[in-house]
């Protein structure tokens, strides 16, 4: 098949390229926000810059593809609460034009990377594929609106759409705005670990190859119109992931500090995978603790990475959200 992924230059993206290009011909669309590098993709995929939202860069890129896989997106829930509008530019009119050309373009088959987050936060149990979306920031309510653009041109045009929900990713290249590499460079500086509020939060966190093939298989498998949920094996508080950075890197416990609550902040998440593994057998392969050491271990040896962000306007965005400077 040939495939385009669209937000591959960024972390899931990144990963899912690695699995899928051995047997894909994979052509990457990305508009190379802040979070988006070239130097993510593996050497000889060929990269077209643009935004999801441009119909005529769309069409040109689609013609002759044989799926589409929407990575493409802004991530992170703290911008979304400070400024709204590029959200709901992507994941609105980006998915609207990206399925209308897939339609006219006759695309066979059409993949919308979701979140766990459309669903909003749950006390006990978990979320189903049938449980009602219920997003609480400008992040997830943006999401649950592409989502329901998939399901709307399935249903209205018959097109074979189909949407992968992941909990909380996390592994190598991914942007360290996010709580876990974060933490982690914060602890190899000698810098302050910001836990939000009481830290008692709960994320499902999922290892990102595990994600991507679970992306892959529903791309491959799963039934036309469906959405398939992929959870991770572990469920983990803040206070504890971060605990566990702090052993991992042998840093000064008293970095750790409790800030500011995020407004509206999901109290937990957890999904339900029961669907995609009775159906189609995907089950997460990497357990927690094994998933943070391998992360540990890769934000240790790719400086070349991580530096240019740490130095740059990474800097700016981590004055304005922590009211504090980074060390140098
Ligand atoms: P990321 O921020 O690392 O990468 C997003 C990529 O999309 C970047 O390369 C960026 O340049 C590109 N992009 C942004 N706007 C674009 C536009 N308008 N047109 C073209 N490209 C654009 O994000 P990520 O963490 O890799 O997330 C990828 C997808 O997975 C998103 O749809 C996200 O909602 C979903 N998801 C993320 C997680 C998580 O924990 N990170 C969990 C579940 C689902
Ligand atoms: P994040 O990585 O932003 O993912 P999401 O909001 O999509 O779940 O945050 C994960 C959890 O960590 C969330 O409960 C917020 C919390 N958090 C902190 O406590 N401190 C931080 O500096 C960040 C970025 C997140």
């Amino acid at each position: 098949m040939r495939l385009l992924v669209t937000g591959a230059a960024g972390f899931i993206g990144s990963t899912y390229v690695r699995l899928a290009r051995g047997e894909h011909e994979v052509v990457v669309l990305d508009k190379l926000t802040y979070a988006g590098r070239r130097d993510n993709l593996p050497e000889g995929v060929s990269l077209v810059v643009g935004a999801i939202e441009d119909p005529h860069t769309v069409r040109e890129v689609m013609g002759g593809c044989d799926a589409v896989v929407n990575f493409a997106a802004e991530s992170h829930v703290d911008r979304s609460i400070a400024d709204q509008e590029a959200f709901a530019r992507t994941h609105v009119i980006g998915t609207s034009v990206l399925l209308d050309a897939a339609r006219e373009l006759g695309v066979p088959r059409y993949l919308q990377v979701s979140t766990d987050e459309v669903y909003g936060s749950i006390e006990n149990g978990s979320f189903t594929e049938r449980s009602p979306l219920n997003p609480s920031s400008p992040y997830s309510a943006t999401k649950a609106a592409g989502d329901l653009l998939v399901s709307a041109h399935h249903h209205t045009y018959g097109i074979e759409a189909l949407i992968c929900r992941g909990s909380n990713n996390y592994g190598p290249r991914q942007y360290p705005e996010k709580l876990i590499p974060l933490m982690v460079l914060n602890a190899l500086h000698g810098d302050g670990l910001p836990v939000y509020g009481d830290g008692r939060q709960v994320r499902n966190w999922l290892y990102v190859e595990d994600f991507c093939r679970a992306i892959h298989t529903v791309l491959l498998e799963g039934r036309p119109g469906e959405a398939y949920n992929a959870g991770g094996p572990d469920e983990t508080e803040n206070i504890e992931v971060v605990r566990r950075i702090i052993d991992l890197t042998g840093t000064d416990s008293s970095l750790l500090e409790h800030v500011t609550d995020r407004p509206g902040h999901d109290r937990r998440y957890s999904l339900s995978s029961e669907k995609l593994r009775s159906e189609l057998g995907w089950e997460p392969r990497v357990r927690f603790a094994e998933g943070l050491e391998r992360t540990v271990a890769w934000y240790r040896e790719n400086e070349w990475w991580w530096g240019p962000i740490r130095s740059g306007a990474y800097r700016d965005y981590y004055e304005r959200q922590y009211g504090r400077s980074l060390s140098g």
